[in-house]
């Protein structure tokens, strides 16, 4: 293929997107990047964010979602899962800059919890969610439409994972809902079945799953799966009307990786380990293993662990590979062979980091999320409900 054929293909938005190049308005994700990165190749690039974060001093405060990269955690003044990391950002009132390198729907929470007058940076636009993106707030819109004219909105509760965006954490504290991480997506519930009979819980089937049915004992069958692609979501009115949970169709591309024959095979292959996965797998992944938690319950899990004990962790692979750094004197195995990084959290890399210290420093911040004041205003509701969960 010649150059002028190759330039007469026109690129998805998807591809362009992946990329870092182009914008889609309807996806969490990316818009261009406005300035002109460092070379990745640049022997200076540690040196130069040191010292952007050095001319910065207290005004920054750099956050760092445990899926980033090592070359990222390094200038992380605090390092966590979403929850800890919303609670971080909120308790940070001194800092006027926030850097998140995490994905946008961490970004947007964070700027939804702190002042007017701090601002949070996303050193990368492109680093969005594929679940958040599963969930658009008109498709939430239509699906509570669909529980009205089934007469049990009256009656149910959303409860969105925090892997959502703004409009939808809105939603959710207009309907006097709760968001949910993993950490704490049980007390959720908890709270959310002392107030209506039915939850809604969006975007990840699988958390929402877990947690009912692994952790509070409710029943499979009183679950059903809503999809938003399908009229009526697929589900009958009476369907609606039995059900307990109604788990929206969404999932994590990462995590919806790890098998039930990955499980099986480690434990042929490593005899006595422990298998450790995040309640983003799949329902029978998570039944099959030992252990199930957030990232943070993972990380405290094996600074627990017995020296020369086996762990087979289902996360995503830049924590699992920290986690066997870490621990030499335990044997820590990824769980599947086929499963990857996560691709939008690895969008911040250092160049972007340098990009976006430096222009700070430089006073010119740049790729701000701000989120509107009544989405801000709602969208809070929900948010400081989950943060006020016993
Ligand atoms: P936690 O950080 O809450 O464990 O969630 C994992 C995840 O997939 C974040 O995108
Ligand atoms: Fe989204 Fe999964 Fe990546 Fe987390 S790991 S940001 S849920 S795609």
């Amino acid at each position: 293929m010649t150059t002028t054929e190759t330039l007469d293909v026109q690129p998805t938005p998807l591809a362009l997107l992946l990329l870092g190049r182009e914008s889609d308005p309807r996806s969490e994700r990316g818009v261009d990047c406005p300035g002109d990165l460092p070379a990745p190749s640049d022997p200076n690039l540690v040196e130069r964010a040191r010292a952007a974060k050095a001319r910065l001093g207290e005004k920054v405060f750099i956050l760092g979602h445990h899926y980033q990269r090592d070359e990222v955690i390094e200038f992380a003044d605090v390092t966590g899962d979403s929850f800890k990391l919303a609670r971080d950002a909120a308790a940070r009132p001194e800092a006027e800059y926030i850097v998140f390198c995490g994905v946008h729907f961490m970004a947007e929470s964070a700027d939804i919890l702190t002042s007017e007058r701090q601002q949070v940076i996303l050193p990368d636009l492109a680093a969005g969610c594929s679940m958040a993106d599963m969930a658009s707030a008109e498709q939430v819109a239509e699906c509570w439409d669909v529980l009205a004219d089934a007469g049990v909105a009256d009656v149910t509760v959303p409860v969105s994972y925090m892997n959502s965006s703004a409009d939808i954490k809105a939603f959710t504290g207009r309907h006097g809902g709760t968001i949910c991480t993993s950490s704490n997506a049980q007390r959720a519930l908890e709270w959310a079945f002392s107030q209506g009979e039915k939850v809604l819980f969006v975007p990840d089937q699988h958390l929402g799953r877990n947690t009912a049915v692994r952790d509070m004992g409710i029943a499979l069958e009183d679950c059903v799966v809503y999809n938003p692609h399908k009229p009526g979501g697929g589900l009958t009115p009476e369907q609606l009307q039995d059900a307990k949970m109604i788990l929206w169709r969404g999932h994590c591309s990462v995590h919806g990786r790890f098998s039930l024959e990955s499980v099986e095979d480690v434990r042929a292959r490593i005899p006595g380990v422990n298998v450790l996965v995040h309640p983003e797998c799949k329902h029978e992944v998570v039944t099959a293993a030992d252990h199930v938690g957030s990232t943070e319950y993972i990380i405290k899990m094996l600074d627990a662990a017995p020296a020369g004990s086996s762990w087979a962790i289902g996360t995503e692979l830049n924590l699992v590979r920290r986690l066997a750094k870490a621990h030499p004197d335990k044997q820590i195995v990824f769980l599947d062979k086929t499963v990857c990084f996560c691709s939008t959290m690895n969008r911040i890399d250092l160049p972007h980091l340098v990009w976006a210290l430096e222009s700070l420093a430089d006073g010119k911040p740049v790729n701000r999320i701000e989120v509107d004041a009544e989405t801000e205003h709602f969208a809070k509701l929900a948010l400081e409900q989950m943060l006020a969960l016993p």
